[in-house]
């Protein structure tokens, strides 16, 4: 038997929505709780009180290696790539994520040029493949309205060398509160945070024993 103390896998919780508890403040909670519940430890990040500039295509992350604005982006680089999973929560806006999630995923453009023009990796967790969870909810029940931020979630995260793992959508949730009215959502959510941690564990135990 080993004394090892179980791994605690950083998953950083990025919370998209301009609106303060909010739907989608209300079940990334959720899925945080569940994280911590479950051992892990969750870095809480609200774009709403940040200052991030849009990308302005200056592309000194391509000439320089790094972006050049300065704002509260650059830390949130160093949180990026240390995380062993991330999630974004974000509602539908205008069938994409909010304006906030958009620019934070823009300025990612500096991953992207690091990994592909520079083949760097970007990723600093100790596992070879992270894990990304996707939490969104919509105020109509059109059929189509995740494609387009699931879509742009994917490829968020292939910037990072990480992958979608889970999503969780709800329709048809559309005032600030209506999440907590639907009858199994914020329970999902915290049961995925914790089940997040078992897979992100059992993925670095199937790495060491491959090793
Ligand atoms: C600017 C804006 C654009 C929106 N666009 C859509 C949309 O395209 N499709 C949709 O189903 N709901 C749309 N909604 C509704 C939100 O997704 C919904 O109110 C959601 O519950 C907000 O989540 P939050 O409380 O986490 O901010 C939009 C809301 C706003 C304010």
């Amino acid at each position: 038997m080993s004394n090892e103390r179980p791994f605690s896998p950083r998953v950083l919780c990025i919370y998209g929505s301009p609106r303060v508890r909010g739907n989608t403040d209300l079940l990334l909670d959720a899925f945080a709780d569940g994280v911590e519940e479950a051992g892990g430890l969750a870095e809480r990040v609200y774009l709403r009180n940040l200052t991030i500039s849009p990308c302005r295509e200056i592309y000194a992350c391509k000439t320089q290696g790094a972006c050049a604005l300065k704002d509260d982006m650059q830390p949130l680089y160093g949180s990026l790539r240390e995380a062993d999973a991330i999630a974004l929560a974000s509602p539908v806006m205008f069938y994409g994520v909010s304006a906030h999630a958009k620019a934070f995923i823009d300025r990612c453009q500096a991953f992207w040029c690091l990994k592909y023009l520079r083949g760097e990796r970007i990723s600093r967790s100790r596992l070879a493949e992270r894990k990304g969870v996707f939490l969104s909810v919509g105020g109509s029940k059109g059929r189509s309205i995740f494609d387009g931020p699931l879509l742009t979630f994917r490829y968020f995260l292939d910037a990072l060398d990480a992958t979608p793992w889970k999503s969780l959508t709800y329709r048809e949730i559309d005032a600030k509160d209506d999440i907590s009215g639907h009858p199994t959502a914020l329970a999902e959510a915290r049961a995925l945070g914790a089940e997040l941690v078992a897979a992100v564990r059992a993925d670095l135990e199937g790495e060491g024993a491959a090793a």
